[in-house]
């Protein structure tokens, strides 16, 4: 069937001479090396070298670029590291943690955190530190540090909250995403420097999670958020893939940090099987229930799942027994990834619905697509990517802890912004207007 599409894609398009399909094979390094090639071609045509971002909202770039960290580590093909080194440090901001002046006024807690990781992968990487400017390690401390300050006791009991300033919408709303990245950015800080006191805020940020239900601990549904005015007792239960993988990929490394304890290993197996049942169709291909059954993903949703495999894949690193659980869910799982990115004049733009008709593409595309794309086929290289470092084990990029400690970020200016979210949607419905032209001039 894949075949006959080939053919018959070929014999409409062959004057575009931009035909291609790819079928992938998870057991042949070559096949993989391939999709990672034909996706992450996908992904640049969205980057802006101008400005070092792709085109979406700015924690998006962070999450990119972290997935292509990933394809160097799992690849050792570093073509493209000379611009992720360049774009992540571009991205850094005057103050050296991950919240430049452009974006402040947009920033949360979340893309905060989401940069912070970014950082951390590339100090667990040995990504050489710039010795005269700031470390990567550094660059995860100083978000960590501010999130943490941030910690917020008038609503709820404590926890972070989604956004920094009181002018943002969702400044009074606590939510999973914010409270998990700082988990893991806290967890992770715990193994790379061997600092207890990442381990009690790590602990602190659990089991407060836990304590207003936002994690489940009879099901291990991670749930949203809930608003401050309720003081948390009313939950917004909808579940993102992206939330639960923050999470077990925290409970991963403090159960790789604390040599195999007990306690964090039940957290993660918990977790991981919540991840499995949960975010996985019955032929073992991953998913958002939350949109994609409905097919109203927005413009971020659609690489939440991707980085739910990029946390599976740390999970498969930190706890190498699991691998034989989690690798069969990610070999099938790439297959329909690549049998989707079919769409588009290139036909191997990647489509958001991987179960949809027995994996054709769905008529999606995105940014996000093609990050979920990359980071679910290259999660079948895990076994060989680079081992994540500590200072303990070899790792070089230099700990500040109290790096951000005397940042303390100040505004009072009205509410002005943050109308500038609507432009993704804008670009999308223009794109979306272009590829219907495009279409129409195809195929009349
Ligand atoms: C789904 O696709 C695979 C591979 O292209 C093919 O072998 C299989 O028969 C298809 N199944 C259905 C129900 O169309
Ligand atoms: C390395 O990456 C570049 C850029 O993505 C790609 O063009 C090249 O084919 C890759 N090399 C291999 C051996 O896959
Ligand atoms: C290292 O950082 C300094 C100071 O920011 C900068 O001037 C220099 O170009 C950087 N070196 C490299 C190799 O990026
Ligand atoms: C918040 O409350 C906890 C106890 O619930 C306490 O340990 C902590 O010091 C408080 N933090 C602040 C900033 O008031
Ligand atoms: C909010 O909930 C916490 C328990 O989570 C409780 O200790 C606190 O008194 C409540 N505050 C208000 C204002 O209801
Ligand atoms: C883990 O084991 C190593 C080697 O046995 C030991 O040096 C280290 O202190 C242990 N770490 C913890 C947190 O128990
Ligand atoms: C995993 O989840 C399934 C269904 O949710 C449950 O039946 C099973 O007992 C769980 N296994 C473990 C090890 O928690
Ligand atoms: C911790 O991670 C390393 C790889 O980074 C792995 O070799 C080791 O077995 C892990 N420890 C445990 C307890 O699984
Ligand atoms: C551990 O981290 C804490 C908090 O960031 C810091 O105050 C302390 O100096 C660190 N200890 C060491 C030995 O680095
Ligand atoms: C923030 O700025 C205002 C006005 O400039 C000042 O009064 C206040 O002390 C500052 N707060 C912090 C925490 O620096």
């Amino acid at each position: 069937m894949k075949y006959y599409d080939c053919v018959y894609i070929w014999v409409l398009f062959f004057l575009l001479k931009s035909v291609a399909c790819f079928d992938l094979d998870p057991n042949d390094k070559d096949s993989v090396y391939n999709g990672i090639n034909t996706v992450t071609k996908g992904m640049l045509n969205y980057y802006q070298p101008s400005s070092h971002t792709f085109t979406a909202y700015w924690w998006m770039t962070g999450s990119c670029l972290n997935g292509m960290l990933n394809t160097y580590s799992g690849t050792k093909n570093n073509s493209n590291m000379g611009m992720v080194v360049e774009s992540i440090l571009a991205n850094k901001g005057e103050e050296d943690d991950f919240a430049p002046n452009n974006e402040k006024f947009n920033l949360g807690n979340d893309d905060q955190g989401i940069w912070g990781m970014t950082g951390m992968s590339a100090a667990e990487m040995n990504i050489k530190d710039n010795e005269s400017d700031v470390s990567w390690a550094a660059l995860a401390q100083a978000v960590t540090n501010e999130m943490s300050e941030r910690w917020d006791n008038s609503s709820c009991n404590g926890g972070i909250r989604w956004q920094i300033y009181t002018f943002n919408q969702g400044y009074n709303y606590k939510n999973t995403i914010s409270n998990g990245a700082l988990f893991q950015l806290a967890s992770r800080l715990a193994r790379y420097t061997q600092n207890e006191t990442y381990v009690e805020l790590a602990r602190k940020v659990w089991d407060w999670s836990v304590s207003v239900n936002f994690i489940d601990l009879d099901s291990y549904a991670v749930y949203d958020g809930s608003k401050t005015e309720t003081n948390c007792s009313t939950i917004t239960n909808e579940q993102w893939s992206y939330t639960t993988g923050v999470y077990l990929a925290g409970t991963a490394f403090l159960y790789n940090y604390t040599n195999g304890s007990t306690e964090w290993k039940g957290h993660m197996e918990g977790l991981l099987n919540r991840t499995l049942n949960y975010y996985f169709n019955k032929d073992k291909i991953i998913y958002e229930p939350n949109c994609e059954m409905s097919n109203t993903c927005n413009y971020d949703q659609t690489g939440f799942k991707g980085m739910l495999a990029r946390y599976l894949s740390y999970t498969m690193q930190l706890a190498p027994y699991t691998t034989e659980t989690i690798m069969p869910y990610l070999h099938a799982s790439a297959k329909a990834a690549a049998l989707a990115c079919s769409g588009g004049y290139d036909r191997v733009t990647c489509g958001n619905r991987w179960t949809w008709n027995n994996g054709t593409w769905d008529g999606n595309y995105g940014l996000g697509e093609q990050l979920s794309a990359l980071e679910v086929i290259q999660s079948v290289l895990t076994p060989q990517y680079s081992p994540l470092l500590s200072l303990k084990t070899g790792a070089r990029s230099k700990s500040d802890p109290t790096a951000g400690q005397d940042t303390h970020v100040n505004f009072s200016i009205p509410a002005a912004t943050k109308s500038d979210k609507g432009w993704a949607g804008f670009l999308t419905a223009l794109f979306s207007f272009l590829f219907l032209l495009f279409s129409l001039w195809l195929f009349f």
